[in-house]
């Protein structure tokens, strides 16, 4: 069913107002050909809205992606191919995973948004991204109806990147992906972060994939507002990567700027630390502001128009700019 002027608060984690010309959830592949037989273009795809920021009305057609459905593939030595529905929300499909001793994605616990958004970004949070699980996904082409698959090669995943983003952006609707997990000798990921830390205040001595889960949420419900109750969509800035001359420039007036050493010898700098030495964290602008625990995160305290978040995330590049001479880049995605 195609629904005409659907007010969008109620999707994305912002709690923006936008309204949408012609808006329709799609649950299975009947009602997705559907959608694209109406010819009402263009067509864009809507997850969990929880990566989006909605700065004007949608024209078109915008597709709520509501494919569900969690399907064992196959098992072998100490492996599941699992397909999951684009649809799914990803932290269900988390707790799901968990519960079922399949181990790879619990550091990923609490990240907000839908199973089909999570290659779209590579998702990723201490220390583990999508493309470490990732098989191949199923898409359906948004022109012709006409389905295909994406192995892990052809989605070109890079640091929050990946093809989606670059030539396929606004091209296919994600209908399913494959995740490869462990069955059993679960390779858990406990160095980054606070993860050791919170395990031991939580006295666990022997960490398994549920205590890890859990202290993942623990330290994401203790940084990050819950979009319940405060409209946010997680970091707002990709973390920028420099060169490690700009670095030592910045460390002669900051000589304890953190900075993360990459493969290919530059280095990634925290946004939320550039972001916080100019002043920002936990400043408020009208409806909108950088969170008081965590600077990369911009915040709507309510009725915030998009326009808002927008000029505040402009004012903060510019003055990351200025006072560091590094370009900070949006991660979420400004319509
Ligand atoms: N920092 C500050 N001030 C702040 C925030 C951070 O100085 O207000 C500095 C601190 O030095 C801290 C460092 O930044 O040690 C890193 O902070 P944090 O561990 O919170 O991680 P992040 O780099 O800010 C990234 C991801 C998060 C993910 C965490 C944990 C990006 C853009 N963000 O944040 O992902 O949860 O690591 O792995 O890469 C998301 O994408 O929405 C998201 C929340």
């Amino acid at each position: 069913m195609v629904e005409k002027n659907k007010e969008l608060l109620p999707f994305n984690t912002f709690g923006l107002s936008a309204r949408a010309e012609h808006f329709s959830v799609v649950r299975n592949q009947t009602e997705l050909k559907a959608a694209i037989g109406t010819q009402l273009r263009p067509i864009r795809v809507l997850g969990g809205g929880s990566n989006i920021l909605f700065t004007r009305d949608v024209e078109g057609l915008l597709l709520k992606n509501e494919i569900k459905g969690i399907e064992i593939l196959r098992k072998w030595k100490n492996k599941a191919h699992i397909k999951v529905g684009g649809g799914e929300t990803w932290h269900t499909f988390v707790l799901w995973a968990v519960a079922n001793g399949y181990g790879g994605v619990e550091n990923l616990s609490l990240i907000p948004g839908s199973v089909g958004a999570s290659p779209v970004q590579n998702i990723g949070a201490y220390g583990v991204e999508i493309k470490d699980v990732f098989v191949r996904l199923y898409a359906t082409d948004l022109e012709t109806g006409k389905e295909r698959v994406f192995s892990r090669k052809e989605c070109r995943f890079g640091y929050r990147d990946s093809i989606f983003k670059h030539e396929a952006k606004g091209k296919y609707l994600i209908t399913a992906v494959v995740y490869s997990l462990t069955t059993q000798k679960h390779h858990l990921n406990i160095s980054y972060g606070d993860i050791s830390k919170t395990l031991e205040t939580m006295q666990v001595s022997h960490p398994d994939i549920a205590s890890v889960s859990q202290a993942v949420i623990q330290i994401r419900s203790s940084k990050l507002p819950d979009p319940a109750q405060i409209g946010n969509c997680g970091s707002f800035f990709k973390n920028p990567e420099t060169t490690t001359v700009v670095l030592e420039q910045m460390r002669k007036t900051h000589p304890n700027a953190p900075a993360y050493p990459l493969d290919n010898g530059h280095v990634k700098v925290p946004a939320g630390w550039l972001i916080e030495q100019c002043g920002w964290k936990g400043k408020r602008v009208g409806n909108t502001g950088s969170y008081e625990k965590q600077a990369l995160v911009l915040v709507n305290y309510g009725g915030a128009q998009g326009d808002e978040v927008r000029q505040l995330a402009h004012d903060i590049i510019e003055s990351v700019r200025v006072q560091f001479g590094i370009a900070l880049e949006p991660e979420v995605n400004i319509w």
